[in-house]
């Protein structure tokens, strides 16, 4: 399988000393949608940015198509689309300016840029506001408009650094099938920086969990999760019932039992292959199971028992990093 993207020992220290980004290896695949999944402050962006050559390492190396980032940076740059976490967009220009901007930068004609500008502002839901000044866009709408300028000449691979902070959840579903698209139709590689761990979750092929500039797990979604934290099975016992702890605790497989009220919590390795034991159990002592449901670890366990520490945005007053994204004014 060819690798698109390539780092090794890769790492930045900033004039202040802040150690951003530490040590990090990792390849990605070509037509993969790799997620670079980690907390405010983690070095995403650091990251990303060296990637796309607009920031030196300070040692290791990266290899962006082939091409060290390094030594042929202007090679990189013709190879990628890059979408910014902060807006670059001209809010005194309209839409479609901007991306006539965008399309000249990159040297496209008249002819090629026209229809492509009217494809992507199709897309992008845009072309009604086509013509309005970015001043007066949403911050969904703003965030829209950085896609459609970062993909203007139809990169091979694709940078998105934080594509949907501020995006409500229709505009953040939307956008995952545009990427999603991408990828099937033109066999885009992207490589995709978030802090939400859904998002890692139902869009990457593979991902990373980066903490405090060092790489703490790389993986599948599923072989993440598989490697960390138990699965769960739920078992909801029907009317009145004798306490069944003791009982699911010596079913052969079942790590832990917690409960709370009528319902059990059992921690175990594969919910799926003791469920059928789990119920025999209940069974036996005659005690009527009103519902079952095995639950997967999430992302949230992963890291929690990666780092010791609960997955959230430093800053954050909500806490989890699923909820409203912190830092509002950079939404857009
Ligand atoms: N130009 C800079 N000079 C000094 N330190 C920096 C600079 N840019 C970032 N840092 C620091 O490097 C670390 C990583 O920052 P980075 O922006 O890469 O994180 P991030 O994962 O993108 O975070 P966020 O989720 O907030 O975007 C942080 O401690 C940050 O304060
Ligand atoms: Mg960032």
């Amino acid at each position: 399988m060819e690798h698109v993207i390539v780092t090794e020992g890769l790492g930045k220290r900033y004039a202040d000393g802040v150690d951003a980004v530490r040590d990090v290896s990792l390849t990605v695949r070509g037509a993969e949608i790799y997620g670079f999944l980690g907390p405010n402050g983690a070095g995403k962006t650091t990251t990303t940015a060296m990637l796309t050559t607009l920031l030196r390492p300070t040692y290791g190396r990266a290899e962006v198509a082939g091409l060290d980032v390094v030594r042929r940076p202007d090679a990189v740059r013709r190879r990628i689309g890059i979408v910014f976490q902060r807006s670059t967009a001209d809010a005194d220009l309209t839409g479609r300016e901007n991306l006539e901007l965008a399309a000249g930068l990159c040297s496209l004609s008249r002819a090629e840029s026209r229809p492509r500008i009217r494809e992507l502002l199709e897309r992008m839901d845009l072309s009604e506001a086509a013509d309005r000044r970015v001043r007066s866009y949403s911050g969904g709408m703003q965030r829209r408009l950085e896609v459609a300028v970062g993909t203007i000449q139809d990169p091979e691979i694709l940078f998105l650094d934080e594509p949907t902070l501020g995006l409500d959840p229709q505009s953040r579903a939307g956008f995952w099938r545009y990427v999603r698209e991408l990828r099937r139709k033109n066999g885009v590689t992207v490589f995709l920086t978030t802090h939400y761990l859904d998002e890692a979750d139902a869009l990457c092929d593979r991902l990373s969990i980066i903490d405090r500039g060092h790489l703490i797990a790389s993986g599948t979604p599923a072989e993440l999760k598989e490697r960390r934290g138990d699965d769960t099975i739920e078992v909801t016992l029907a009317g009145e019932a004798p306490d069944l702890t003791a009982a699911f605790a010596s079913v052969a497989g079942v790590r832990a039992v917690a409960r709370d009220g009528a319902m059990y919590r059992l921690k175990c390795a594969r919910g799926e292959a003791l469920v059928t034991k789990v119920a025999l159990a209940a069974q036996s002592r005659e005690v009527e199971i009103a519902r079952v449901v095995v639950r997967k670890p999430s992302l949230d366990e992963v890291f929690l028992e990666m780092t010791g520490r609960a997955y959230r945005a430093e800053g954050d007053p909500n806490g989890s990093a699923k909820g409203a994204p912190p830092g509002g004014a950079r939404a857009g």
